[in-house]
C-alpha cells in the first residue's frame, strides 16, 4: 500500500511511488534503450605517460525491461564506457546511442537516470534544493511533495532540507539515487551504485532496482561485485582489460556441463588424515566410482557442482586481472 499524495488516500497495490502523477512522456518504448557499437577510448599521452587504450571495440545493448550487469574488476574500463555513453567523454571511435539518439538531447535526459560512481555534489545545498535544480534542468514539475516522497523512498526522510555538507558517502549515494529516479526513468545507468554502502543499504538499493525493473524500466548496472550482481541481473556483459570477454543470460553463463564432486577416504586410514575429493564430469562418474572402490577407497559423498559468476569470470579471463 502507498499513499496518493493528491488525495491522501491509501492506494492499493505494490507501488511504492506514485508514478501515475507523472504524465506520459509520449515516448516509444519499443526502441532499444542503449546500444553501444565498437566503442573505443584511447587516453592520449600526457605528462610523459604513454597513450592508453582503456576500452577496446566494445559492443552490447541493453534490452527493454532487463537488468544488464556490466561486470569487471577495478580498472577494466566500466566507468570509461559509461562516461562515453553519457557524452561525458568523447570516444576515440565507435558510438553509443540512447533510444537511437545522442545523450545530450533533452528528450534523452527526461528518460534517463544516472547514478555516478562517486557522487560529487556542492555541499551548500540540501536534497530538496538539488531535486528542484534537476527538475528545472529536465523541465519537469518542481513538485516539493513529490520530492519528499522520493527522498523518503531512498531513505533520506528527515534530511530533506539539511545541507549535504554533513552527509556521509552512503547518504550522498542515496541522494544520487533520488536524482536518478526523479524523471521516472525508462533507463537507469548505475556505476557501482552500492560501493561503500553497508549490507542493509545494499539490500535497499537492490530492492529499488528490482522495483524499477518490475515497473518496466531497463537498468544498466556496473559493478565489480560479482556475487551481488548475480542475484539481480537478467544478463551480464563481462569486461576485462578494456575488452568484452563474454556476454549472456545469467542462466546460460551459470549453466555448467554436469559436474560432480566425489569425496572419499582411504579405507585403511582415519578419516581426518585422508579426506580427499575429485571432480568429474557426468560421463566419467560411474567409472570413477568403480575405480575408487576397486582401489579400496570409501566414498563418503557425491555432490553436483555449481558455478558462480566469479568462476565464469575467472575462466573467461584466464584468471588474469589488471
Ligand atoms: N582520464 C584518464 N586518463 C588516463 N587513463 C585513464 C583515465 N581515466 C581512466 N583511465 C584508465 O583507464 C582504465 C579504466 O578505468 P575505469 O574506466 O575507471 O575502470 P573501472 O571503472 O572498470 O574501474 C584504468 O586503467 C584507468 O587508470
Ligand atoms: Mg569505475
Amino acid at each position: 500500500m502507498s499513499e496518493d499524495p493528491a488525495t491522501g488516500e491509501e492506494v492499493a497495490g505494490d507501488a511504492v511511488f506514485p508514478y501515475f502523477l507523472y504524465k506520459s512522456k509520449g515516448t516509444d518504448m519499443t526502441e532499444t534503450p542503449l546500444s553501444v557499437s565498437e566503442l573505443t577510448k584511447v587516453f592520449r599521452k600526457s605528462f610523459g605517460i604513454s597513450s592508453f587504450k582503456a576500452i577496446d571495440s566494445i559492443s552490447f545493448e541493453v534490452r527493454k525491461g532487463e537488468i544488464l550487469g556490466f561486470l569487471g574488476p577495478n580498472g577494466a574500463g566500466k566507468t570509461t564506457t559509461i562516461k562515453c555513453i553519457l557524452g561525458l567523454l568523447s570516444p576515440t571511435s565507435g558510438k553509443a546511442r540512447l533510444w537511437g539518439s545522442r545523450p545530450a538531447s533533452l528528450s534523452v535526459r527526461r528518460r534517463l537516470g544516472y547514478v555516478p560512481e562517486n557522487p560529487d555534489y556542492e555541499d551548500a545545498f540540501s536534497p530538496v534544493e538539488f531535486l528542484s535544480m534537476f527538475a528545472h534542468m529536465r523541465k519537469l514539475p518542481d513538485d516539493r511533495k513529490m520530492h519528499e516522497l522520493l527522498l523518503d523512498r531512498v531513505g533520506l526522510k528527515g534530511w530533506e532540507s539539511v545541507r549535504i555538507r554533513s552527509f556521509s558517502k552512503g547518504m550522498r549515494q542515496r541522494l544520487s539515487l533520488a536524482l536518478a529516479l526523479q524523471p521516472v526513468p525508462d533507463l537507469m545507468i548505475m556505476d557501482e551504485p552500492t560501493g561503500g554502502l553497508d549490507p542493509n543499504a545494499r539490500k535497499e538499493f537492490r530492492d529499488i532496482i528490482l522495483e524499477e525493473r518490475d515497473r518496466g524500466a531497463s537498468i544498466f548496472l556496473s559493478s565489480h561485485l560479482l556475487s551481488e550482481v548475480e542475484t539481480i541481473c537478467d544478463r551480464a556483459v563481462i569486461l576485462a582489460k578494456g575488452k568484452k570477454v563474454t556476454e549472456g543470460s545469467l542462466d546460460d553463463l551459470l549453466r555448467v556441463e554436469e559436474h560432480y564432486r566425489i569425496e572419499y577416504i582411504d579405507g585403511w586410514k582415519t578419516p581426518e588424515e585422508t579426506r580427499n575429493a575429485i571432480s568429474v564430469d557426468a560421463g566419467n562418474l560411474q567409472n570413477t566410482i568403480d575405480a575408487l572402490r576397486n582401489e579400496g577407497r570409501r566414498i563418503i559423498g557425491i555432490d553436483q557442482e555449481h558455478r558462480t559468476l566469479e568462476d565464469v569470470f575467472l575462466s573467461a579471463t584466464g584468471g588474469g586481472r589488471r
